[in-house]
């Protein structure tokens, strides 16, 4: 679907995403691109990264790819650094970095709780503080009046209660925590936005499949409020508007972008 925002809203602007080479995170990587910003991807997997960053080349977008684990401190050190040694600056750091899988609490190890609230919420806590001081007012690159962008991608999971997901629910509950704390801290001292996107369930990702089996999936859509589930190009376009000068006066919040979702029951 073509975008609705000019093809320059973002340009010269450049991203680092963590998660920016598949689902969700690839699509913002792509939509970020075509509307003038160079990509710097963080990923686990080298020839996710190698594809990614090939599929955004051929678009004509600046990209590249760097291999690392936002568990690892030295990791987002080194990227956050590789990042702005290759492209000069850091503008927009994307936290898009996930991890999941359905479980019972009565099941789930303490270990296996940690490892979702390590990379999701510490994950990136990390990787904001170690992007700061590039992305605050004065730093390399910028002007003494402007700072940079920080979107988390969050979720609804954890506005009510959701089954099997006690962890990431958690999680997220912590990553909207940080969104906020750092939207105050961060934009007052320093000029930096802060804001998040929960997207509801959007087809074609690792989430989707993951955590709403078809079987379940078919149930859902009887109660979805516009009767379908979302694309990628939702959460993507939602992230251009954010980051642009449209939404220059957003900060501290996390936009919803499910169709209603979190909020419906089925009709009586
Ligand atoms: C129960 C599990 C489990 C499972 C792992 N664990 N999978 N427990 N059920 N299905 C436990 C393990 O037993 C272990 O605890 C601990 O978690 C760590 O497991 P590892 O396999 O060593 O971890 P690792 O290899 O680092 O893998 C991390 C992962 C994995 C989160 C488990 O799924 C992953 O890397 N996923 C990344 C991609 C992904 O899931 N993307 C989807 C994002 S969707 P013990 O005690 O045994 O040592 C998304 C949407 C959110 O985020 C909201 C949507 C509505």
């Amino acid at each position: 679907m073509e975008s609705p925002f000019k093809p320059h809203v973002l340009q010269g602007k450049v991203a680092l995403l963590t998660g920016g080479g598949s689902g969700i995170g690839f699509e913002i990587s792509t939509q970020f691109g075509k509307h003038g910003v160079s990509i710097a991807i963080m990923g686990r997997r080298k020839p996710v990264l190698d594809a990614a960053v090939s599929a955004l080349m051929s678009l004509g977008i600046p990209a590249v790819g760097f291999e690392g684990d936002v568990r690892k401190g030295e990791d987002a050190r080194r990227v956050v650094e590789a990042t702005v040694k290759h492209f000069g600056k850091l503008d927009i750091l994307v936290n898009a970095a996930a991890g999941n899988f359905l479980v019972a609490a009565e099941d789930l190890s303490p270990n296996g709780f940690k490892t979702v609230m390590d990379i999701d919420s510490v994950g990136t806590f990390t990787m904001c503080r170690e992007a700061l001081q590039y992305l605050k007012k004065g730093g390399p690159g910028r002007s003494l009046s402007s700072g940079g962008f920080i979107l988390n991608i969050s979720a609804t999971l954890h506005y009510t209660a959701s089954w099997y997901q006690i962890h990431v629910s958690a999680a997220k509950a912590a990553v909207d925590a940080l969104t906020r704390n750092l939207a105050l801290e961060w934009g007052t001292d320093y000029d930096i936005r802060v804001n998040g996107i929960a997207p509801g369930p959007i087809g074609d990702t690792a989430g989707l499949s993951k955590l709403l089996p078809k079987e379940i999936n078919n149930k859902t859509s009887d109660y979805l409020p516009l009767y379908k589930v979302g694309e990628k190009w939702d959460i993507a376009m939602a992230a251009v508007y954010l980051a642009s000068d449209a939404g220059k006066y957003i900060n501290g919040t996390t936009l919803i972008v499910d169709g209603g979702l979190w909020l419906s029951s089925p009709r009586i």
